[in-house]
């Protein structure tokens, strides 16, 4: 069911919850779902901004038809081609053929590459405004948030920022749509897991994004994905600015892979030295246990990170090498790194993780340590230095 609620005069929310998808963009775990929001201008002209994944057999020509009363739909504004916005192309031409789809040379040649249209487009540049009726929108460019032809719109009297995925999260809507009606720590490390591992690569093009919406007073920001912050806006703005900045709470993720227990032992050996010199915010996940995403998520908001593998076939073992290299491609900053591991006899797990370091430049704290066979307390004082040095980084 396609759920249209009001979120200002004219002005529609139309918004699907998928729980079904286990994965997001084949990749990323849903437990808790993601909902797609697409929204609805009725004016002199009608306009839809977005719509939804077209996967679940939801109507969303349907819902328009009722909302604008058997008039045509005018106006077909694409922020962002990805399909899971955008797949609904083909039935809304079926339906409104004479419907207009604005968007930006960049994602008309995106649009002609996924969809083979070409016609009945409408190009608008960067800070261009169109005018529907009562409601006048301004497009304002925000390339890579999150692919390279993302723009925004903003509706220059109600101060709506439709913001793409820009400010969106993982995690369907229980009957709430905005951030008034939600407990948000039950949202936040679903919003942060979205932001780490879709948005997070491009943390550089979100600050120059974030910069730009600085000049534009902003009452009102709706995404395609999750909450219409309606309340308290500036909320949203602010955790995307802090988490494209890097800023963290100066915690550690200790991070392991381990086939016997030895390497296991080792960073339960770490964590447990470093909270008792009192560092806080200590989380330690078994890389072949937990998804890479939620490490990532919790990574993304740490000072220091350990990973720490054993010898797997002269390597590290994959479950770890997958996790680091996802921190590589996402181009993870502002962290000290630090290394550990166990072996049993020509090692390797440590030195492939030293060698990824070094090629990352990533910025590590002291000596690696690495512990031959089952790990005891003679062999373990090994990582009392460089639990002092980590301490050190963070105290
Ligand atoms: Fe929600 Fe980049 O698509």
């Amino acid at each position: 069911m396609i759920h249209s609620i009001n979120i200002s005069e004219d002005i529609y929310f139309l918004g699907v919850n998928d729980r079904r998808t286990e994965l997001f963009e084949n990749i990323h775990p849903l437990p808790m779902g993601v909902s797609y929001n697409c929204y609805l201008i009725n004016d002199t002209k009608t306009v839809l901004l977005d719509s939804i994944n077209s996967s679940f057999g939801h109507d969303l020509v349907t819902t328009i038809e009722g909302l604008i009363e058997g008039r045509d739909l005018d106006y077909f504004v694409i922020h962002h081609l990805e399909p899971d916005h955008s797949s609904e192309i083909d039935s809304l031409l079926r339906r409104y053929p004479n419907i207009k789809i604005v968007g930006n040379k960049k994602s008309f040649s995106i649009l002609k590459a996924y969809f083979g249209k070409e016609d009945n487009l409408v190009e608008v540049e960067d800070g261009d405004t169109m005018c529907f009726g009562k409601h006048t929108l301004k497009f304002i460019f925000t390339p890579w948030v999150h692919w390279p032809e993302t723009m925004m719109s903003y509706h220059t009297t109600e101060g709506i920022l439709f913001s793409g995925d820009a400010f969106g999260m993982f995690g369907a809507l229980s009957g709430e749509v905005f951030d008034d009606q939600v407990d948000f720590s039950l949202y936040e490390s679903e919003m942060r897991r979205y932001y780490s591992n879709v948005i997070g690569k491009y943390s550089g093009m979100v600050q120059k994004a974030i910069a730009k919406l600085s000049e534009i007073k902003i009452d009102i920001v709706a995404p395609i994905h999750g909450l219409v912050w309606r309340t308290d806006p500036q909320k949203v703005v602010s955790l995307y600015d802090r988490w494209s900045r890097f800023e963290n709470n100066n915690g550690v993720v200790v991070a392991y892979g381990s086939m016997y227990g030895f390497t296991a032992a080792v960073a339960d050996y770490i964590a447990l030295g470093l909270v008792a010199k009192g560092v806080r915010n200590v989380r330690v996940f078994d890389v072949s246990k937990t998804q890479s995403s939620f490490i990532i998520s919790d990574i993304w908001q740490s000072r220091c990170v350990v990973l720490g593998s054993c010898a797997y076939n002269g390597s590290m073992l994959p479950t770890m090498e997958a996790l680091v290299n996802k921190l590589v491609h996402l181009n993870v900053k502002n962290k000290s790194w630090a290394i550990f591991g166990s072996y049993s006899w020509n090692g390797g797990g440590v030195r492939r993780l030293k060698s990824v370091a070094e090629s990352a430049s990533w910025e590590i704290v002291g000596d690696s340590v690495e512990i031959l066979g089952q790990p005891d307390k003679e062999k373990l004082k090994a990582c009392d230095e460089l639990i002092d040095q980590i301490a050190k980084t963070l105290l």
